[in-house]
Order: structure tokens, then sequence, then C-alpha cells
């Protein structure tokens, strides 16, 4: 058992989704797919797009309800985490741009750790109240990762989805019992290239490079360190699986979520899934599952929950909970 001692409670979750759907059904209208190998692979039927709408427009949504769940204003804040992969400004940072709009007035920092990006916000929020640089702190996953493969490439366009998610943590507690982060560098195995700006002494402009995924190897990888992380926070808070009310997994893939599931030998109904309604919305999707939990009343004090996350890097994070609302 680890002898660091965690500072920090979850005190309010909010999301946003767009409101265009895309179900698999109009997918295979536009590319060569169906419904039927979607489903079977993946465990999507359909996912909300941003369509004539803006990141920011959910981003802030997902920030107001977090706060208003949190019993907060943007005034309180001491400080914004957001977690983004991809968005229209390469600068500023995503945070700072939702940070005015919210009407907030304390610093804000952009992370990108792909998927695992909330997680590792959690992680550095905990590091800044520990150490007492702020009290209360926004972490907000905004993403649109829909727009980062090629849709003629139908191997990686159908599995995405955009959303966001926040959640707003606080001092006043010690209810984060262990967590982990992990990186191994491997960027062939998922990355997405940006054209760059020509110069006087660069005449060739590097291409854009859309989302290049090998599916088995991510697959892999994702269910042999998602397992190795969360063997390890639930031996560092000293508790087994059976005393988890919720593994909150990324929604990558059903077959992913199934594949750890029968690792830990629990019960269907302790992993919740948005995955058939939304796809994969990067870092998103663990700060959306939890709102969901949250405003459907399915969480009760002192439940034991257990995060896991990975993503391009490949990066990997997961951490224990406990829910204290
Ligand atoms: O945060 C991002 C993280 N990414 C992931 O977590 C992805 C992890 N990997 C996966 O989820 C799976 O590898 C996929 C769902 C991406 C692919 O499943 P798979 O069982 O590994 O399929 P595959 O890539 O081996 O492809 C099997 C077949 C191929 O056809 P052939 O060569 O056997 O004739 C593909 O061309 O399925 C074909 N295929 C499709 N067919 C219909 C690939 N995409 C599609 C599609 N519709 N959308």
């Amino acid at each position: 058992m680890q002898n660091y001692f965690y500072n920090m409670r979850i005190i309010g979750t909010g999301s946003a989704l767009p409101k265009f759907v895309a179900t698999n059904q109009m997918l295979s209208e536009v590319m060569d797919t169906s419904d039927e190998w979607i489903s079977t692979r993946t465990g999507i039927k359909r996912r909300h797009l941003l369509v004539n709408q803006e990141l920011e427009e959910i981003g802030v949504e997902a920030i107001e309800n977090a706060l208003k769940d949190a019993g907060i204003t943007a005034k309180d804040l001491d400080y914004i985490i957001c977690s983004n992969t991809v968005n229209e400004y390469i600068t500023p940072g995503l945070g700072c741009v939702l940070q005015g709009h919210i009407g907030a007035t304390c610093p804000s920092i952009d992370i990108n750790a792909a998927c695992a990006g909330f997680l590792y916000g959690m992680q550095i929020a905990e590091s800044f109240i520990k150490t007492g640089v702020a009290k209360k702190i926004l972490i907000v996953a905004a993403e649109e990762p829909s727009r980062i493969p090629t849709w003629t490439d139908r191997s990686t366009s159908v599995l995405f989805g955009d959303g966001a998610g926040a959640v707003v943590v606080s001092a006043e507690g010690d209810d984060v019992l262990a967590m982990r982060s992990t990186t191994t560098s491997a960027p062939i195995v998922l990355y997405s290239k940006r054209a760059m700006e020509k110069t006087p002494f660069v005449g060739e402009i590097e291409g854009n490079v859309p989302l290049v995924m090998n599916g088995r190897e991510v697959f892999r990888m994702a269910v042999s360190n998602s397992q190795d992380d969360i063997k390890a926070v639930m031996e560092d808070a000293n508790i087994t699986s059976n005393q988890v009310k919720y593994f909150v997994l990324h929604q990558a893939n059903i077959r992913i979520i199934e594949a750890i599931r029968h690792f830990l030998d629990e019960p269907e109904e302790k992993f919740p899934t948005t995955i058939e309604n939304t796809g994969n919305m990067s870092s998103a999707c663990i700060p959306i599952l939890l709102d969901r939990l949250n405003k459907e009343g399915k969480l009760s004090k002192n439940d034991i929950l257990v995060f896991s996350a990975f993503g391009a890097g490949f990066q990997t994070s997961a951490c224990v909970v406990r829910w204290n609302k």
C-alpha cells in the first residue's frame, strides 16, 4: 500500500453533446460500411458530431453544468485545466478561450494526453491542490476527434464522436485514493500530423496526415496497459474489485471494455457505457460518463469508482476515487 495521501474531492460534474446525430445507417450511405460491421466490431450505434456548432459552445455548456452542480460560479475557480486533442485554434489554448466565455479570471492551461487527458488533468489538479496553487479547479475535456481522421478512411472515421465533459474538484476532501499515469512512446500506432507553414528556409510544406491507426495494436496495448493500471491503482488504494461500485472506463470499443471486465471477473452492470450512443469522444468520455451516473442518481456517498483511460502516445492513466458529493 502506498504512503502518499491525496487531497481532492469531486464537487460537481457537467457534460454536453452536439445536437447533430449520425447513425451507422447514415454512415453506410456515405461510405462503404454497415451498421452490422460497426456495431459488432465496436459497440457503436450512433455518435454526436459538431455540425454548424462550435466546440467552444458545448465546452461552455459542460462547464456551466459542472459549476451549477458544484454550487459555485466561474469567479470562484482558481485554475482551469483543459484537456483537448484538436480544435480550430493552434494558439491560444482552448482553456483560455473557454475561460473568457464563462467569465472566469483564473489561469488556464491546456494539456494534450489524447484520450487519457482528463485523468492526467485530475492528477495535475491534485498536485496543484496539494502544493497550495489552487483550492478549486475546473477540469474540462472538450473534444472533436471526428475531425482528426479523413472520412475516406472507414477504419478510423466511424469510431469517433464529439463531446465535452467537466468536473470541479476542491481541496475540501481526501477522496482520491490512488492515481497512476504511464507513457510508453509509440507514436507509430496512432498519430495524426498537421501541416506547418513554409519559411524562407523550409521550402517544402509537409502535408497534413489524417489519423493513422494500427487498430489491432492499439486494441492489444489498450487491454494490457489498462489492466496493469487498474490492478496497480486498486493495490495502491488497498481495495479489491468487489468493493468497486463502477469501473468508469474510456469508451473506445465495447470489446476492449469487455476484455477488461473479463480480466476483473466482475458483472456487466459495474461497467456503465455511453459508447453505443456517443462513440469514442477522446478524453471527454470519462467526465461525460461520470456526469451521467451523477445526474441519473446512480452514485451514493462513499461509492468507490475506478477510472481508466488509454490513448495515443501511448498514454494511459487510472485512478480510484471515493464519491463524496
Ligand atoms: O482513441 C483511439 C483508440 N482507438 C482504438 O481504441 C481502436 C482499437 N482497435 C479497434 O477498436 C479495432 O481494431 C477496430 C474496430 C478499429 C477494427 O476492428 P478489427 O477487428 O481489428 O478489424 P480489422 O482492422 O482487422 O479489419 C477487418 C476488416 C478489413 O477487411 P479485410 O481486409 O478483412 O477484407 C477492413 O478493411 O474490416 C474492414 N473494415 C471495415 N468494414 C466495414 C475496416 N473498417 C470497416 C468499416 N466497415 N468501417
